[in-house]
């Protein structure tokens, strides 16, 4: 048995370093999968996921392992490769990124950026770039076989960290995103168009760096949750927050197309992830997972503004705990109907054994739970479009799922309009993926 498999046994371990959670080692190229049901044949395109997997074995916290990406191939009702690589970052490779005596702060913090952080909290496709994105630093581009290209600056047009949630808006192609940071200015608003070019940076006005893990847009609006939940120091060892009781939990809300930023304040909260945002009826509907505290199990929140009279609504649409929202992407900043969460209960050294992915439905306020199985622990699950149907739900949902009776992982396919019944597909994949964060479909 090796060093990292010992280590993945033993209790003594954190659980971000023991069982599903555990890291793997090897990269590993594999064609033509087995499947288990058939792969929808109009399924064209790549499952991209990305997670933490410390190179060395420790890491000091789930969030802080080197990025991994895995990544599925399925064309022609076919699942023809898997494979998954490290993102290669300055950290990966040991490189020293503290700044050097007498140097320009400015210049060690450029190089710091352009180091990528640990690059293990999302993958996306922006104008025909695979970029895998951390908050603290620049995003790493990969080449479609995951190999790391290097950062990724936007011809250099941004200079401060990236949100790991970027949104693109369904009728622009526009990606939109955020950067946020302990120093001034302490968070800017981008947009760069769909070819990739930025073609829009703004400072937003705060009176300080809070924890800004994710953001919204809406048709007209970008909407920004400014919480109690405050960054104290840059990116290093343990956690650069603190939680704030004289800081008011207020949203941010600014015209896209520019002008004042307005703000609303809500009860003590901050938001963990978005599920979307949309203007109905003069209102901005926010809706996310929501936490009280830091790292206290979230739960999804509706938070509401009217923007004639500055009234505000806010409050649960569920007890469950629940995270990683999802939608069909194709509405996103639009009205939508549904949400696709994790839904984590169970919970057993660290490890949620009873988790199941559920789906919130905002036309009827109830929602329903999709079993997989004894010992089936699925992830974040990410929406692919069937070609040709414009109508939400019109295609599958995409999920890596441990399969804790074999100890591996398998892709598993759902047909969204059938949440709930047994899953179209399931591809076997060759190894374990650990438990990870967020995911995209992309279609290289
Ligand atoms: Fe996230």
């Amino acid at each position: 048995m090796s060093t990292r498999e010992e280590s993945a046994r033993s209790p003594a371990q954190p659980f971000w370093l023991r069982g599903p959670f555990a890291p793997v080692t090897a990269e590993v190229t594999t064609h033509d999968l087995p499947v288990v049901g058939e792969v929808p044949r109009e399924l064209s395109g790549t499952y991209l996921r990305n997670g933490p997997n410390p190179k060395d074995g420790p890491s000091g916290h789930w969030w802080f392992g080197d990025g991994m990406v895995h990544g599925v191939h399925l064309e022609g009702g076919k699942a023809r490769w898997y494979r998954n690589r490290y993102v290669r970052s300055a950290r990966f490779h040991g490189t020293d990124l503290t700044p050097k005596e007498g140097e320009d702060a400015r210049v060690a913090r450029a190089r710091r950026l352009r180091g990528g952080g640990t690059s293990n909290t999302h993958v996306i496709e922006h104008a025909g770039r695979i970029l895998s994105m951390v908050e603290a630093a620049l995003p790493m581009q990969l080449d479609q076989e995951l190999s790391t290209v290097g950062p990724f600056d936007f011809g250099g047009a941004v200079d401060t960290p990236m949100t790991a949630h970027p949104k693109r808006c369904p009728r622009t192609g526009e990606l939109h995103f955020i950067g946020y940071q302990p120093m001034p200015p302490f968070l800017t608003y981008y947009i760069a168009d769909a070819a990739g070019r930025v073609i829009t940076k703004r400072e937003i006005e705060v009176d300080g760096p809070s924890f800004m893990h994710d953001f919204a847009i809406t048709e007209q609006y970008a909407v920004f949750f400014d919480s109690p939940l405050r960054m104290t120091r840059d990116w290093g060892d343990g956690m650069p927050f603190a939680w704030s009781d004289t800081h008011t939990a207020r949203i941010g809300v600014v015209p896209r197309a520019g002008g004042a930023v307005r703000w609303f304040e809500f009860e003590p909260g901050y938001l963990s992830h978005t599920a979307n945002a949309f203007e109905r009826d003069g209102t901005i509907v926010l809706t996310g997972a929501r936490s009280t505290r830091f790292e206290v199990p979230p739960f999804l929140y509706r938070w509401e503004i009217h923007l004639d009279s500055g009234r505000t609504r806010e409050g649960a649409i569920d007890e469950r705990v629940v995270d990683f929202p999802r939608i069909d992407d194709r509405r996103t900043g639009e009205p939508h109907r549904y949400t696709y969460v994790v839904e984590m209960r169970d919970f057993v050294g660290g490890v949620p054994t009873g988790t199941v992915l559920r789906r919130y439905d905002a036309a009827t306020g109830g929602s329903v739970a999709q079993e997989l199985g004894p010992r089936q622990v699925p992830g974040e699950c990410v929406f692919a479009p069937r070609s040709g149907d414009p109508s939400e739900d019109a295609g599958f949902l995409l999920s890596i799922v441990y399969d804790g009776e074999r100890d591996g992982s398998d892709l598993v396919v759902l047909d969204a309009k059938n949440f709930g019944a047994a899953p179209v597909a399931r591809v076997r994949l060759p190894q374990r993926v650990p438990f990870g964060f967020h995911g995209s479909w992309v279609l290289l």
